[in-house]
């Protein structure tokens, strides 16, 4: 799949068939996810890839609306030093790993971090240093469905010249 039409297809998806990912392919994703852009080139992140069973299900349901996390090949954890730009940069590379995912046939799915009342629980959970912000858990996994999200028309969004 090329990067256009993965960008352009990737929908959330929280629903896996349980077949695993193999290691390889976790890393060429969160590879990509470490290639995004971040303010100064400071790549304040730190990616925690989670395959454990147990695990999967305890980040599960120390989240609101993530539950489908314990049923997910992976779950990639995006943390980042406290710097100013941390959350855009962050958010840049978990958008990166969710496109990768999808250009690798998979499905996946982005749960909040940032700002939620569990972010902490979860950054002691995986073992990150105090100071490091939860930025997003990002379930993958072989997709079950393709889902078709709404989305408004180019024509609604786009300006040109001005507003
Ligand atoms: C910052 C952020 C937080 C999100 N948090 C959740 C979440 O906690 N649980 C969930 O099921 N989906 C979450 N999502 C996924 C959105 O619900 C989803 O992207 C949105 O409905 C648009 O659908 P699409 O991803 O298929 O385009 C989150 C997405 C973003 C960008």
């Amino acid at each position: 799949m090329d990067s256009i039409q993965a960008l352009k297809t990737r929908r959330s998806v929280r629903a896996y068939t349980g077949d695993p990912v193999s290691r390889e392919v976790i890393e060429d994703i969160i590879d990509c996810g470490r290639l995004a852009a971040t303010a100064n080139n400071l790549q304040p992140w730190e990616f925690v890839a989670v395959t454990d069973r147990r695990m999967l299900r305890a980040i599960a349901e120390s989240t609101d609306y993530g539950g489908f996390i314990a049923q997910a090949a992976v779950c990639v954890v995006v943390l980042c030093k406290n710097t100013k730009y941390y959350l855009e940069d962050g958010c840049n590379a978990s958008q990166n790993i969710l496109v990768a995912a999808r250009a690798h046939g998979l499905g996946g799915c982005w749960v909040a971090g940032d700002k939620k009342p569990y972010a902490e629980k979860v950054r002691r959970m995986v073992g990150a240093p105090e100071g490091y912000k939860l930025i997003s858990l990002l379930a993958l996994g072989h997709p079950v469905e393709e889902l078709q999200t709404e989305k408004r028309p180019l024509s609604e969004v786009l300006h040109w010249e001005r507003f």
